[in-house]
């Protein structure tokens, strides 16, 4: 019995899914621990494709107990529509419970998520637009509206009069917009609440109640390394801590508790909305990688832009996660290609910097400095040895695996549950 975390190295969408999917198999309880309906998981189950938003992976598994952690911030149309779709393909919601202590993202979020990037114009973040970055602004600032307090709707209506009249006032006379009004936004509320209501739960109780049972834990982590509000490129970042600290504040669960921290990186990089992302290839190559290997955003499907895989961004990982081993996803996707370049350090200025600048106009004017790797052309699509790799995929592994100086331990090499390899 071991309790992992599962967090991205790079800039979310590394393909994380699968490889909760895979590892929730042998666990009993699965968390969600940060981040909210911006991240997008897929899940392939046969012929059957599931896309997971918010509900942990581990739903698609009777008798495992899912747990949505107080460190998401949770839209409860986004819930109810997930949670609809879950039933209607006969999967048991029974031991799905979120923290009555997550905050609610509310129509204002939504709305100021929206409102704010046009004022930002070309200087975007590029968020998902579904309320994320205000909803979070709001708890921190202690205005936020929790779980909790929607179950009562007296002190839900007290809450959000409260609220408005602060949310109000900015749509109004900052952004001269429409102010909401409370009497709308209870109605639609109250329908979604209704249906989540029994879901609601300490859950601090039942994680707590688990680890004294000796039943494994699994924290699914969403977004990325690079997203993470500290870690990340900052401010091209999401407004959480989607690194493996998170999972303590999100979750209630104290670090002592944690065995392994795995980390899943794509065999090269994709990122989507804006920012720095010096191994970006804007050309042939990176068409090539969006096409083969359908980098298209499951949330927002925007198309993502792709790279050459970077080591200093998986030291980077590697160390502010404390991981403990790599999941390498996608490794099929580079099937074809003569030569593969790795990113070993970046240029600035005639400096040479081995490790990931947390400054984002540095990292900006990064150029990265390349090894050149031969490619493989055979088709690796479903091989579960490692040994039936090609040799140059298997140089490439162990080169990344040397760089970073912790093992890769499961290596995707195809979409489905099967295609994978664990070493
Ligand atoms: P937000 O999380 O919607 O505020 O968006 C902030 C940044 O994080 C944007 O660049 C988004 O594209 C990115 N982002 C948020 N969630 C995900 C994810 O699950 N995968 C990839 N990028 C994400």
């Amino acid at each position: 019995m071991a309790n992992k975390i599962l967090v991205g190295a790079q800039w979310g969408d590394e393909g994380k899914g699968k490889v909760t999917d895979l590892l929730a198999r042998t666990a009993d309880v699965i968390v969600r621990f940060g981040g909210g309906n911006n991240a997008g998981h897929t899940v392939i189950v046969g012929d059957q494709k599931f896309e997971l938003h918010l509900i942990p992976s581990g739903i698609l598994y009777e008798e495992k107990i899912n747990i949505i952690g107080n460190g998401v911030v949770l839209d409860p149309a986004a819930l109810v529509k997930e949670m609809q779709m879950l039933e209607e393909r006969g999967i048991s919601l029974d031991n799905f419970f979120i923290s009555e202590i997550a905050h609610v993202i509310m129509p204002y979020h939504r709305l100021l998520d929206k409102l704010e990037e046009e004022r930002k114009g070309a200087g975007k973040i590029g968020t998902t637009g579904k309320g994320i970055g205000p909803a979070y602004t709001d708890k921190v600032a202690r205005r936020g509206i929790r779980l909790v307090d929607t179950l009562d709707k007296d002190r839900f209506y007290r809450r959000l009069t409260e609220a408005l009249d602060y949310q109000n006032l900015l749509l109004e006379k900052i952004y001269g917009v429409e102010a909401l009004k409370a009497e709308e936004i209870m109605e639609e509320y109250q329908e979604y609440i209704d249906i989540i209501r029994k879901h609601v739960t300490d859950t601090t109780l039942l994680l707590d109640q688990a680890r004294k049972e000796g039943k494994e834990i699994f924290f699914e982590g969403a977004q990325g390394t690079l997203l993470d509000v500290d870690y990340g490129t900052y401010p091209y970042v999401t407004s959480s801590n989607p690194t493996a600290g998170g999972v303590c504040t999100g979750t209630g669960f104290g670090p002592v508790g944690i065995d392994a921290v795995i980390g899943v990186t794509k065999a090269y990089i994709t990122r989507v909305g804006e920012g720095p992302f010096p191994t970006e290839l804007k050309n042939k190559i990176g068409d090539e990688l969006r096409e083969k290997g359908h980098e298209y955003g499951v949330t927002t499907g925007r198309p993502r832009r792709c790279g050459w895989f970077d080591i200093p961004i998986i030291k980077h990982a590697i160390r502010v996660n404390g991981l403990t081993e790599l999941a390498l996803t996608k490794l099929d996707v580079l099937s074809g290609m003569e030569e593969l370049k790795v990113c070993v350090g970046y240029k600035y200025k005639g400096e040479i910097f081995q490790e990931f600048p947390l400054e984002q106009e540095t990292l900006s004017g990064c150029e990265p400095v390349y090894e050149s790797m031969a490619g493989w052309t055979e088709d690796i699509i479903g091989l579960a040895n490692y040994e039936d790799l090609p040799e140059a995929a298997r140089a490439y592994i162990e080169y990344i695996e040397k760089a970073g100086g912790v093992p890769v331990k499961i290596i995707g090499t195809g979409p489905e549950r099967e295609q994978v390899i664990i070493r």
